[in-house]
């Protein structure tokens, strides 16, 4: 039961041009280019798949794409482990595909943006090679991070730092003697060591790869851990988390200080060019104030909003994060972004459908059970809302097809490194990176040529789902998508400019825009109210009369004389 009604009355303002600080109202749509289409048939996506759907994108009314990671790479995270930034892994294509796409892209009217990795390299890049075959203190072993290990015959890790994916952060070398030797750290895969950004070399190298890839028309870089890169040179032991969970103040590597240096190197460089190029972080501080430091001028232009994402559906507690999230990226001139999913998280279809509709941890979340109906139903409304709040947006391949995260992927199939390093613990990612489908009855539906095999399986019923039954039912979550992007666009109210908070009822959110413009989101349980007399732009659900039902939003604008 996807089937909701969408009611439309195109909007006769016409919208302003993407130029100048494009970034600023954008909607970046994330391709997870492993899962995206697949042209050749290897069963993993690549660059000729994404051109191959640009019209599909530029339909879709997105601003820009952000690729994930495109390089040589043994695969270990996903991308994430990189052997070589300039360069493309011949699974996804060459660099003439990618400049291929790129003016492909640009010409379609969309942006680029692809996905840069500087907390750490592959342990198949050239540099690491070098580190495993040089001495100790030599300036090969200085790019990364190696140590003596502690206790005796330094067998015990330098400190208990843990990685992302379960398991010590740091791993044991064999030195040229085959006796063991240093430890590295690894915050994520052992095959992921982190670089050292003391060294001037690693700086200076991954200027040059940012200059690399501008020199080739990309407008912007996706920065993945951007707020873990600078250590915390005398690697004391992380402080216990707060009692209400989150990031403790201080931290031995995420958010120390020296970090904004490096930003503010690539911005003067990022804003060398004509136009101006993008540099959006992901970046996991304690609060919104520490967030918003990395966008003060001269730093980031933006940061995913993970607060907001990882917020229940519940009216006060988003109203709360709004809020924080205007007033702290307006005390430093930024434009907030808003987000509901991307590769990394369960999907919102599925997390939506459950008690709890935030995101805590996974073996809390992962085991909750989830109704898709009601799942689908509140993504319609999340969505209206994050389209109507001031500022950009990020999407991630799916969600415009309401695709739910697939739980019941056969093991053996389990690709994502948190299902090996938790002990089968935790599932991990693989259930958000199904490939997409795009058309017919049976997999790999359109994802590749005909007979092929997707690197994850699809379940049978995503017949329901691909893009092509979707785009003939105007009533699915595709075409929810194009219509709210295409009134985004074209109203001028959504172009920046106020907004306020209106009063309510209990469980509800009503906000103004410019021009009358109004949105109202009903996570109450009870039927919301809307005003008689408004003219209804766009509804997430049927509205009976004036009742806005629960777990729906609509957009609409006043009648004449009610406007503030
Ligand atoms: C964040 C990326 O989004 C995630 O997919 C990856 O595993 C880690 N960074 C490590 O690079």
């Amino acid at each position: 039961m996807r089937r909701q009604t969408v009611r439309l009355h195109s909007p006769a303002v016409p919208g302003p041009a993407m130029t100048g600080e494009w970034w600023r109202r954008a909607v970046v749509y994330q391709v997870y280019i492993r899962s995206f289409a697949d042209a050749d048939g290897d069963g993993v996506g690549d660059i000729a798949g994404i051109r191959r759907h640009l019209r599909y994108l530029a339909q879709l009314g997105v601003d820009a794409i952000w690729i994930t990671p495109w390089y040589p790479s043994p695969m270990a995270d996903g991308g994430y482990d990189v052997a070589d930034y300039c360069a493309i892994d011949p699974l996804f294509g060459t660099l003439e595909d990618a400049d291929a796409l790129i003016r492909d892209a640009h010409g379609a009217g969309i942006k680029v943006l692809i996905d840069l990795v500087p907390n750490h390299t592959s342990s198949r890049h050239t540099w690491f090679l070098e580190a495993l075959a040089s001495p100790p203190g030599s300036t090969a072993r200085a790019r990364y991070v190696f140590r003596d290990g502690r206790g005796a015959g330094g067998a015990e890790p330098p400190n208990d730092w843990m990685s992302g994916f379960g398991g010590s952060a740091w791993e044991r070398i064999m030195e040229a003697d085959d006796c063991p030797g240093q430890w590295y750290l690894h915050l994520f895969d052992k095959a992921q060591p982190d670089l050292n950004w003391e060294s001037t070399e690693v700086r200076s190298e991954f200027e040059a790869i940012l200059r690399f890839w501008f020199d080739r028309g990309i407008d912007g870089f996706r920065i993945d851990v951007a707020s873990a890169l600078v250590k915390d040179t005398a690697f004391p032991e992380v402080p216990p988390e707060p009692a209400g969970g989150g990031m403790p103040d201080s931290h031995p590597y995420f958010d120390q200080e020296g970090v904004h240096e490096i930003y503010r190197s690539w911005h003067r460089i990022a804003s060398e060019y004509v136009p101006e190029r993008a540099l959006l972080g992901e970046i996991h501080v304690a609060t919104a104030e520490r967030l918003a430091r990395y966008l003060r001028p001269g730093e980031l232009q933006g940061a995913f909003n993970f607060p907001f994402m990882r917020t229940p559906l519940e009216a006060t507690a988003l109203r709360r994060v709004i809020d924080e999230t205007l007033r702290t990226h307006a005390s430093v001139g930024a434009t907030p972004t808003w987000v509901l999913g991307n590769h990394d998280e369960i999907r919102q279809v599925t997390r939506f459908g459950r008690a709890y509709t935030g995101i805590r941890s996974r073996p809390q979340d992962e085991r909750m059970p989830s109704d898709p109906t009601l799942g689908a139903r509140r993504a319609r409304a999340a969505i209206m809302l994050v389209l109507a709040l001031p500022g950009g947006a990020y999407l991630y391949q799916g969600e415009e097809l309401g695709l739910p995260e697939v739980e019941e992927l056969p093991d053996e199939l389990r690709q994502d490194p948190l299902w090996n390093g938790t002990g089968h613990e935790i599932r991990g990612r693989d259930g958000c990176r199904v490939p997409m489908p795009w058309s017919g009855e049976v997999s790999p539906f359109g994802y590749g040529p005909h007979g092929s095999t997707p690197w994850l399986p699809q379940p049978t019923d995503w017949a329901a789902l691909t893009a092509q039954a979707e785009a003939a039912d105007p009533e699915s979550m595709l075409s929810l998508y194009r219509v709210a992007l295409r009134i985004r666009r074209s109203l001028s109210a959504l172009d920046g400019g106020p907004f306020g908070w209106l009063p309510s009822a209990a469980g509800t959110l009503l906000f103004a825009r410019a021009g009358g413009f109004r949105c109202a989101v009903n996570f109450s349980g009870a039927t919301m109210m809307l005003p008689s007399g408004r003219s209804t732009i766009l509804a997430s659900a049927q509205i009976e009369g004036d009742a806005l039902g629960s777990d729906a939003a609509a957009w609409f604008h006043e009648a004449a004389g009610q406007s503030r």
